[in-house]
């Protein structure tokens, strides 16, 4: 679409989601149909998530939030865990001049303080680097779950009551949003999730309230900027009617 759209001058699509989210799954069967290892499907991930987000900036997207690391993957051997950290820090230390120089706003959403300390250090002066930028957002989740972050938000408004200082009726769906890890992005329009699993995993479940679900056969390692530019394309085709007509 995008290849298509340069080579004509076709204007961009007129309904672009402003916000994509997508559940990078499928790297273990990658590797497994390779007859490689688990930890190189993960390294051809990264590469994927590469070639993805520069395609998501040439696209024009608002802001991209990429499922890296569930509340859930520490259940996975631990050589399995370490080694998506290693490869975490791999990112940010190949990828993060780019990241700057594009004027991307990095963030993080999810308990990642719970990782390594050397990569919580790393994580953290790598949103600092990009904060004084204005462009796209890239948000990673990194140890995210969505009942955990709901969780959160619940006991900080609760919080507030017990203490007097919020009306317990006050509790609206702005008010809950506001507590989000999410408040500073635009509402999501689109999840994907890759390699053929239709679950959400406790990724986005309050977010994911009204935004188009697409679910893909391609492996992560595998998606590319084309397979980006038509689940956009399929995005563009639905009709979206928030309970109206
Ligand atoms: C997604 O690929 C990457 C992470 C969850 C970190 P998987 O590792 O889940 O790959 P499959 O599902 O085993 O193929
Ligand atoms: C979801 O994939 C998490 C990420 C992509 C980071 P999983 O592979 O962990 O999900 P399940 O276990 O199949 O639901
Ligand atoms: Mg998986």
């Amino acid at each position: 679409m995008m290849a298509t759209a340069a080579a004509t001058h076709q204007p961009v699509p007129e309904v672009l989601p402003r916000h994509v989210a997508i559940i990078m799954d499928g790297n273990g069967r990658w590797a497994a149909r390779r007859h490689l290892p688990r930890a190189a499907g993960h390294r051809a991930g990264v590469e994927a998530v590469r070639t993805v987000t520069r395609a998501a900036r040439a696209m024009g997207l608002e802001a991209l939030t990429l499922y890296a690391f569930s509340s859930e993957n520490w259940r996975r051997p631990e050589d399995e865990v370490s080694g998506l950290m290693g490869l975490l820090k791999f990112f940010i230390r190949h990828d993060l001049a780019e990241l700057v120089r594009e004027n991307v706003r990095l963030r993080v959403i999810g308990d990642y303080r719970r990782f390594p300390a050397d990569v919580v250090a790393l994580v953290e002066d790598a949103v600092e680097r990009t904060a004084a930028n204005t462009g796209p957002i890239l948000a990673i989740a990194l140890n995210y779950g969505a009942q955990a972050e709901l969780v959160a938000a619940a006991q900080r408004l609760a919080a507030r009551a017990a203490a007097g200082g919020m009306d317990p009726a006050a509790i609206d769906v702005d008010a809950v949003e506001r507590e989000l890890e999410t408040r500073e992005l635009p509402p999501l329009d689109l999840l994907i999730r890759t390699s053929g699993e239709q679950r959400l995993s406790n990724f986005l479940l309050w977010q994911a309230a009204y935004a188009e679900l697409l679910f893909v056969e391609t492996l992560w390692p595998d998606f590319g900027a084309a397979d980006l530019a038509a689940a956009v394309d399929a995005f563009g085709r639905r009709q979206r009617r928030y309970g109206g007509l």
